[in-house]
């Protein structure tokens, strides 16, 4: 089992899409763990996107990811780290294949709905990040709903 962080970014939650969204990665075989909405703050922002922040692009990022709420999550499944980035779709949603997320909704560079951590170091820091260690609720199926 791997853990993988997702950000459903304001495009996401504007278009009423999160439910969506997140249906795709249960429909998978992926548990959500954790989640939360959230305001990302500039400083936030540039602690995520640390790699990006001297990029010429980076400040309309900023506006961007800052600019509504967003929906912050952690998955847990086989290989969820690289499943959830197949699932997404290559950066630019023109770019996506149909049938991935960013392919069937986006056609934008920045606003392409979702983020997905890219390896392991990534989503250690980044579920770090947006989660303390009691928001974290992993767990073991209980429910066997035909027993009563
Ligand atoms: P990146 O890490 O390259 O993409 P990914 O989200 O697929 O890992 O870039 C981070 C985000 O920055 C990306 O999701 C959208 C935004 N972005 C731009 O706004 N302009 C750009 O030219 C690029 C490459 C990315
Ligand atoms: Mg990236």
């Amino acid at each position: 089992m791997e853990r993988t962080f997702i950000l459903l970014k304001p495009d996401c939650v504007q278009r009423r899409l999160a439910g969506r969204v997140l249906a795709r990665f249960e429909d998978k075989g992926l548990n959500v763990i954790a989640m939360k909405m959230l305001r990302i703050t500039p400083d936030l922002a540039k602690q995520h996107y640390a790699e990006h922040v001297e990029k010429g692009w980076y400040p309309t990022l900023e506006e961007f990811v800052t600019g509504g709420p967003v929906v912050a999550a952690v998955l847990e499944g086989l290989d969820a780290i690289g499943v959830v980035r197949e699932m997404l779709g290559a950066t630019n949603g023109l770019q996506a294949a149909p049938g991935t997320i960013r392919g069937d909704f986006s056609s934008s560079r920045q606003m392409n709905l979702v983020h997905g951590s890219d390896g392991s170091e990534s989503a250690t820091r980044e579920i770090a990040l947006y989660f303390a260690e009691d928001e974290i609720c992993a767990y073991e199926p209980t429910i066997t709903p035909w027993q009563r």
